[in-house]
């Protein structure tokens, strides 16, 4: 595996795989890699010939009282196990790089609508830094194929809307969440999380589970199943953020056409902020 932090380098790579024929899947993370990345890459090279992974901790997406500064880096074991999968090139590249004239100088990129809803009306700004930086990373590597994990559901939207949007011509990717043993949802931030949290956090997936086999079995009243599940979630030792019912493909609000439905949530387990999704289909119209 090469690491390669400068963006011209990287370029001269691309251009090189560009003449030999070879396709690129890229995985972009900020780091701290757990067994979720590692199901990405492991997607990635199976749809590609070369694998790009970055690493690199946007601080654009994070809101001035977020855990930037405290955002776990461990870069050393992070290229061991990408090395381990047989990733080609790990690309790290600087702050500076990324942002030369400054974040405050900065041009955005912004979908409009969806980036505003459910995660975006609790941390304003957050999918404007995302879609900005997944754009930039975009036009340094220049994919076929990039893969984005479900658990951050709302993120694949966001990008998904970006990419056609904006015309690009790279093929979006969504993988399947990797789970603890108890169904809590893999993320980096779960390391911030005490043994005991660990396995209180699991109530999030059996709260969202329970919701949705309560549409399943008929239940259309929304609005008191999310009162009733978040004073669950509150019982578990959970300062519920949102507890959301949506259309899966736009998340708006479902109406009784549509029958591919996603549940999701974000809840605060002491400072730690966990988000869940499940997506599902009805047996019939809502
Ligand atoms: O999901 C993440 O880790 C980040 O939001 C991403 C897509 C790498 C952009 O910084």
């Amino acid at each position: 595996m090469q690491t390669i932090s400068s963006i011209t380098t990287l370029r001269e790579r691309r251009r090189k795989w560009q003449i030999e024929g070879e396709s690129i899947a890229f995985v972009p993370t900020m780091g701290n890699l757990h067994q979720g990345h590692l199901r990405l890459v492991e997607a990635a090279k199976k749809a590609a010939d070369i694998v790009v992974v970055s690493i690199f901790v946007n601080p654009l997406q994070f809101g001035p009282d977020e855990d930037l500064d405290a955002y776990p880096k461990t870069l050393e074991e992070d290229k061991q196990k990408l090395e381990a999968m047989g990733v080609d090139v790990l690309f790290l590249p600087t702050s500076d790089d990324i942002y030369p004239r400054g974040l405050e100088q900065q041009t955005f990129v912004e979908v409009p609508g969806i980036s505003y809803m459910i995660c975006g009306a609790s941390r304003p700004g957050h999918f404007r830094g995302v879609a900005t930086i997944v754009c930039k990373l975009f036009n340094m590597v220049q994919p076929n194929k990039a893969f984005f994990g479900e658990k951050d559901y709302q993120q694949l939207q966001v990008i998904r809307a970006m990419v056609q949007d904006l015309s690009m011509n790279v093929e979006i990717h969504g993988v399947p969440t990797e789970r603890e043993d108890n169904g809590l949802a893999m993320s980096s931030r779960n390391t911030y999380l005490s043994d005991e949290q660990k396995q209180q956090a699991s109530v999030l997936y059996e709260t969202i589970q329970a919701f949705a086999a309560q549409v399943i079995e008929g239940r259309r009243d929304f609005g008191r199943l999310i009162a009733e599940h978040k004073i669950a979630l509150s019982a578990a030792g959970f300062k519920p953020d949102y507890l959301e019912i949506r259309d899966a493909k736009n998340l708006l609000y479902p109406n009784h056409e549509d029958t591919r439905l996603v549940i999701l949530a974000a809840a605060f387990m002491g400072k730690t902020r966990l988000i869940d999704n499940f997506q599902f289909t009805l047996p019939v119209e809502l």
